[in-house]
């Protein structure tokens, strides 16, 4: 049973848990979801084998055996504890150079959208990049909702730490107490988890070839600019994972800071991202987030929107172009453009 649970909230371990109003009602929204996507996962999966392109909790082809191990001990300690963004290895073997020659920071092309990597400290336990590109002793990290934490082993400590409460070697002080305490998870569990991230597989996008919409949507979504942060395809530079090491992939997000305007200013910030500022989701399993909850998904970095069409309607700052060439659409263009995103 286990082995078979889908991953309807892709986005919760990163996206949905760090917001600070949040932070009490994690536990028990881990695990109300936890359960949620168990049942849903019972109901889809018993019928018939899905198809591969429908599942997300899976390894990336191409790995070795000792990686193969190392992803299903990691599958087993994440489950305990967390739900997963799937594709995250692609992401963090994408070179610092590929993410500044994207970035835009002072709006030479003049479309109003001015992203910028997010430089910030890091801390002395995690591996910096060989091909790292740092400024005056900053580094641009690129996980979590503020993008400000560097890698994979960054991301999952913290969120065992200040989302989960639990110490490891890594981040060792109780964020209730405030004190340096003994692990309370093991640096082999941490190393697991972070290894299983890396290899789970990339969302593969279904309905291609549906001329009406899913191809008519992609055209939009480039005619307004949607694509001017959500980057449809990126590269890996070398990775030790050889699955990893110079692929192409489509994850619609450039992993930039974007001023996201009043609309989603909540005072709340991570490293040196503004208040305002947001990383640029990734779209892909979009779609696979509707459909394995029954149609219901919580987007933005709060959770606050339940379509797509909702989600718009707070973005402000860089994405103001883009929303108003949104707004003119027809409905049928909004419908094609919809279609396409949950091809996603
Ligand atoms: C200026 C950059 C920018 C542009 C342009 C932009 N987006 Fe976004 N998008 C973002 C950022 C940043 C977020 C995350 C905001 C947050 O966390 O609250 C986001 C989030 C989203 C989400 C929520 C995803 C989730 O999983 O919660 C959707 C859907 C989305 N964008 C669709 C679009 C569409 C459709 C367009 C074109 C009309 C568009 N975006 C244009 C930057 C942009």
């Amino acid at each position: 049973m286990s082995k078979t649970k889908r991953f309807g909230m892709p986005n919760l371990f990163i996206r949905y848990v760090k917001n600070t109003t949040m932070k009490k009602l994690n536990q028990g929204v881990f695990l109300l979801f936890i359960l949620a996507i168990t049942f849903v996962s019972c109901e889809k999966t018993l019928p018939g084998a899905p198809d591969e392109n429908e599942l997300l909790d899976r390894l990336m082809e191409g790995l070795t055996n000792t990686e193969r191990l190392q992803f299903f001990r990691g599958d087993e300690a994440f489950g305990e504890t967390f739900t997963a963004e799937t594709g995250l290895g692609f992401l963090d073997a994408v070179t610092d150079a590929f993410l500044i020659a994207l970035s835009d920071p002072n709006d030479t092309n003049g479309n109003g959208i001015s992203g910028h990597p997010h430089y910030t400290n890091i801390p002395s336990y995690v591996d910096v990049r060989i091909n790292a590109i740092p400024s005056n002793g900053k580094y641009i990290t690129r996980f979590g909702k503020k993008g400000a934490a560097y890698n994979l082993l960054h991301q999952t400590s913290g969120a065992y730490n200040q989302d989960m409460g639990i110490t490891s070697i890594f981040e060792p002080i109780d964020p209730a107490t405030q004190l340096e305490v003994d692990p309370e998870v093991s640096t082999q569990t941490v190393n697991d988890v972070v290894a299983y991230l890396k290899t789970l597989k990339a969302p593969i996008q279904r309905n291609t070839n549906d001329p009406a919409a899913v191809v008519a949507g992609q055209q939009l979504f480039t005619q307004i600019e949607c694509s001017g942060c959500h980057t449809p395809t990126m590269e890996t530079g070398f990775s030790p994972i050889s699955a990893l090491s110079y692929k192409t992939f489509s994850p619609y997000t450039d992993l930039l800071l974007h001023d996201m305007g009043p609309g989603l200013d909540d005072n709340y910030t991570e490293g040196h991202a503004l208040t305002s500022e947001w990383k640029t989701l990734a779209l892909w399993g979009l779609g696979l987030s509707f459909e394995a909850q029954g149609g219901m998904v919580f987007l933005l970095h709060d959770g606050r929107a339940t379509t797509i069409d909702q989600a718009i309607t707070f973005y402000g700052g860089e994405a103001t172009g883009s929303k108003n060439k949104y707004d003119q659409l027809s409905e049928t263009e909004k419908q094609q453009l919809i279609t396409f995103l949950k091809s996603l």
